[in-house]
């Protein structure tokens, strides 16, 4: 069955860098999908903008050989693809040069229809786009503007990326996406906290000890070994996806579930973290890099640089200084080649004051709610419970399991893809789910000094870890030095 949803208006989404590995396997099943589920207009046009020498046909093949390879057989309806097909343009362009943009503005639908344009590039082409753009006369119509990181690789870059694309666009027209923020879970952790009245009184220092973010890949670096030694875990996951999953999990109700409210109380919480510690440095980051085994190379060989100090793997021990969490720590790690893939926000609530309990019925667990983005997502809420049968008062760990696909009783749910919501709320001209020019420049702020710190001392290297581990023995430390442990990582 295909869940029907409200459709958007019909629009021009151009995609620049249309021809790109993110179009291929994100981009073009997104809104296949959407117009599968009644969500994207037929009338609506998808116009690819690349250099590649192609018209488009050439691109309608193009797309249909990615959706063969990025959208399971069963969601692939020939009479919905041939639709679909129908919406897909080209236009051969280049960003720093005459070619194309006259071609592309003659495509570009006159009148109020929405046009978002999708800068699917490297960051240096921002400008140079948006200026063609205002050139055009591309922002008289309702225009907006996507892009994506890596948005700076520190704070005076991201500044001035910013400043080069609101020398264009109102902020009300620029939609940065940081994919983690479009995935189900994430806006379900919203709606846990926001939406139910059960957690909301326990989610402070005085009933929460600490709380566990965990981003686990078991996949490597692959074929990314130049993009990823110029960045390293902390620029590609540490500086966006992480931080935005602390905020979520941090901050303060909004005053509403809208763009602005939303993210003043996750600047917040960015402004409220505790400098990093740089004075002993060890304590409070670990980097590492995976080591290769038989089956799978080491992070140098994928990095393409036997000498680099570029990390794979991050955990970090961070305070929030305020008066909802002073007191208790929030863990965050990532890595590549890990045990498994996981990626959960996971809350240790504190013990039970006392045990009323014999010692022979074993202690009290802890409660731990566990919001899991990927794999299975959903909702868990370990419980400390009788064990059944008539063997005396025995305590066990139980799990109190939302995972949504069961809970909703419906076991063949898809959860759609982050890009799929995120591209329908550019043209529903919702920011809820992006960030803003500041909350990307205060995570700058915060996590520069250590990446300052880290590239000037020479001598120090990241700790190996055997690929399909949990990480290196310093990240296991950094919770044991305070009398906790990671939560296992398992699928
Ligand atoms: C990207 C990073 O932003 O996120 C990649 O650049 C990483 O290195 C990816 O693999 C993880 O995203 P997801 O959605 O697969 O968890």
């Amino acid at each position: 069955m295909v869940a029907r949803t409200i459709p958007v208006p019909p629009f021009d989404l151009v995609v620049f860098g249309g021809t790109g590995d993110l179009a291929r396997r994100k981009l073009i099943p997104a809104l296949y999908h959407r117009l599968r589920a009644g969500q994207m207009p037929p009338e609506a046009r998808v116009i690819a903008a690349a250099r590649s020498d192609m018209d488009a046909e050439a691109y309608r093949r193009l797309a249909e050989d990615a959706l063969a390879e990025f959208v399971p057989k069963d969601y692939l309806d020939a009479a919905i693809l041939a639709q679909f097909l129908g919406t897909l343009d080209y236009v051969r362009l280049d960003a720093t040069a005459d070619r194309g943009w006259d071609a592309l503005d003659r495509k570009l639908t006159e009148g109020d229809r929405i046009s978002a344009f999708y800068l699917s590039v490297a960051p240096r082409f921002f400008a140079p786009i948006c200026e063609r753009l205002s050139k055009l006369g591309a922002l008289r119509r309702n225009a907006r503007i996507v892009v994506e990181k890596p948005l700076g690789r520190d704070l005076a870059s991201a500044r001035s990326l910013n400043a080069q694309l609101s020398a264009v666009f109102a902020e009300e027209q620029i939609y940065r996406i940081d994919h983690y923020l479009g995935k189900e879970t994430v806006q379900n952790l919203m709606a846990l906290r926001f939406a139910n009245a059960l957690f909301e009184p326990l989610w402070n220092a005085r009933h929460v000890d600490h709380v566990q973010i965990t981003v686990a890949e078991s996949v490597g670096i692959e074929g990314r070994g130049d993009y990823y030694d110029r960045n390293g875990a902390m620029r590609d996951m540490v500086q966006n996806h992480l931080m935005q999953l602390l905020c979520l999990t941090a901050m303060e109700p909004p005053s509403a579930y809208c763009a602005d409210a939303v993210r003043d109380e996750k600047l917040k919480v960015l402004k409220s973290l505790e400098p990093i510690d740089l004075g002993t440095g060890a304590e409070q980051v670990v980097r590492g890099q995976y080591r290769g085994n038989g089956a799978h190379s080491s992070a140098l060989e994928d990095l393409g640089n036997q000498h680099s100090r570029t990390e794979s793997f991050v955990a970090m021990k961070i305070a929030i200084s305020n008066w909802r969490w002073s007191g208790t720590p929030f863990y965050v790690r990532t890595g590549k080649r890990l045990r498994a893939r996981l990626s959960e926000i996971a809350v240790f609530f504190r013990p039970a004051p006392h045990s009323i309990f014999p010692a022979a019925a074993g202690k009290p667990g802890r409660n731990v709610l566990s919001i899991r983005l990927q794999p299975h997502e959903g909702i868990t809420l370990g419980m400390t419970i009788k064990d059944p049968g008539p063997g005396g008062m025995r305590l066990t760990g139980a799990e109190l399991d939302m995972t949504f696909a069961e809970g909703l009783g419906r076991p063949d749910l898809r959860m759609p893809d982050a890009y799929e919501r995120l591209v329908m709320d550019v043209i529903r001209g919702d920011q809820t789910l992006f960030m803003r020019g500041d909350e990307v420049e205060a995570a700058w702020a915060w996590i520069d000094p250590a990446i300052t710190e880290w590239e000037e001392r020479q001598d120090a290297r990241p700790s190996p870890y055997d690929s399909g581990s949990s990480g290196p023995e310093d990240a296991l430390m950094l919770l044991h030095r305070d009398g906790r442990r990671w939560r296992e990582i398992a699928a």
